[in-house]
């Protein structure tokens, strides 16, 4: 087996928090979320009014990745979601290229279906080439260049958008 298939994907909480900001400070080294910064996600991840859905993959007692989704806008005719943001995903080194990363991203598609959201939409760094890829794998297209986004580097973000999430392409 993998070591993506021996992973188990399970809702985040909050006591997931301390072992993801090492992972996340280790993997964005340039622009990790602060702690508080998932505290407040994860209070809107629950509850009738959630607009979050955010998952780890646990490996034994070990957190082997983690991704976030959130929903935004409602639809103007019944109030359901509009759109959804990829807020994060990350998994660690020793587990690239195991799928890992596809099902983390299967999974926040599914949530955004869930949550009933048309079109989902994420801002990648232009030299991040392995998320691209990824993303490209599972529908998502270019949509347009923030410059200089990313901060310190002055480092350009691509836009990119998956219209339809519930059924992603050949991923
Ligand atoms: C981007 C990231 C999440 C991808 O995770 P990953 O686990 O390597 O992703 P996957 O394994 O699903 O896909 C990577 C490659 O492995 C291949 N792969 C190998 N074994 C696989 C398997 N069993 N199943 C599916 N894909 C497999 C995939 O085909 C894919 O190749 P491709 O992209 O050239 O088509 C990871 O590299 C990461 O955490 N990077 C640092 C943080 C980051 O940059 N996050 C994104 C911010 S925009």
């Amino acid at each position: 087996m993998t070591g993506s298939e021996t992973a188990v994907l399970r809702e985040m909480r909050w006591w997931d928090i301390e072992p993801v900001l090492a992972l996340e400070r280790e993997l964005f080294p340039d622009d990790a979320w602060s702690r508080g910064m998932f505290w407040s996600e994860l209070a809107h991840a629950r509850g009738p009014g959630a607009t979050r859905c955010y998952v780890v993959a646990q490996e034994d007692d070990r957190i082997v990745g983690y991704a976030g989704l959130a929903a935004s806008g409602t639809d103007s005719d019944d109030g359901s979601a509009a759109g959804a943001d990829i807020q994060t995903i990350a998994v660690t080194r020793d587990h690239w290229g195991t799928g890992l990363g596809s099902r983390l991203l299967t999974e926040l598609l599914r949530a955004a279906t869930a949550f009933e959201c048309s079109e989902v939409l994420l801002e990648c760094r232009v030299d991040n080439v392995r998320a691209q890829k990824l993303y490209e794998r599972f529908g998502f297209e270019i949509i347009g260049v923030r410059r200089g986004y990313y901060q310190p580097g002055n480092v350009d973000a691509l836009v990119m958008r998956l219209t339809d999430p519930s059924t992603p392409a050949n991923p």
